[in-house]
């Protein structure tokens, strides 16, 4: 059984756009001790475009090259990591490690996002963004080794978590 708290592992954080995973994951990596990365903030940096940029002038196709590129590279680090994935990212790169899927219903995200000042390139309207969360949610949990319904402020999430990940692992 994989432990959840190994020295190598990784811990992936997935789930919808606007569902928290940044904020969470930068939380949860302090209290662990992990180094934390947030892929379309690294994606970013290195390309100095920001994520709405790259899907207008190089494509969606392209995007996800650099997001396996990116997973590809992690899985060589040999430290513990916790990574906050881009929403669409677990859907297109196969992930190793324990993956955590933060669930919200839609109408929370979707308000969420249209408060975000962080542009969505995905996010068109309600009725297309209620498509993709119907097609992607049952993806997200299947993948999932945790869910965790996100409807908590993101301390109370990272203690939730932290209690949830120790339990799974086999030294307890
Ligand atoms: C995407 C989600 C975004 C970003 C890109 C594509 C998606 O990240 O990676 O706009 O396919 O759902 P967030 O989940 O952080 O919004």
């Amino acid at each position: 059984m994989l432990d959840p708290l190994s020295l190598n592992n990784k811990i992936w954080l997935i789930g919808f756009m606007g569902c928290g995973k940044s904020t969470l994951g930068a939380c949860l990596a302090k209290v662990l001790g992990y180094r934390f990365l947030d892929t379309d903030l690294q994606i970013a940096t290195q390309e100095n475009l920001s994520i709405e940029r790259i899907f207008k002038e190089k494509g969606e196709a392209y995007f996800r090259q650099l997001e396996r590129a990116l997973v590809a590279n992690l899985e060589q680090v040999p430290s513990p990591l916790v990574i906050a994935t881009g929403g669409g990212l677990p859907l297109y790169t196969p992930l190793k490690g324990t993956i955590i899927y933060l669930a919200l219903d839609f109408e929370s995200l979707y308000t969420r996002l249209l408060n975000d000042p962080n542009p969505r390139p995905l996010f068109k309207d309600k009725e297309s963004l209620h498509a993709l969360y119907a097609q992607r949610s049952p993806l997200y949990a299947k993948m999932a080794t945790l869910i965790l319904e996100t409807n908590a402020t993101p301390q109370d999430l990272t203690l939730q978590l932290v209690t949830l990940l120790r339990t799974k692992s086999p030294s307890n």
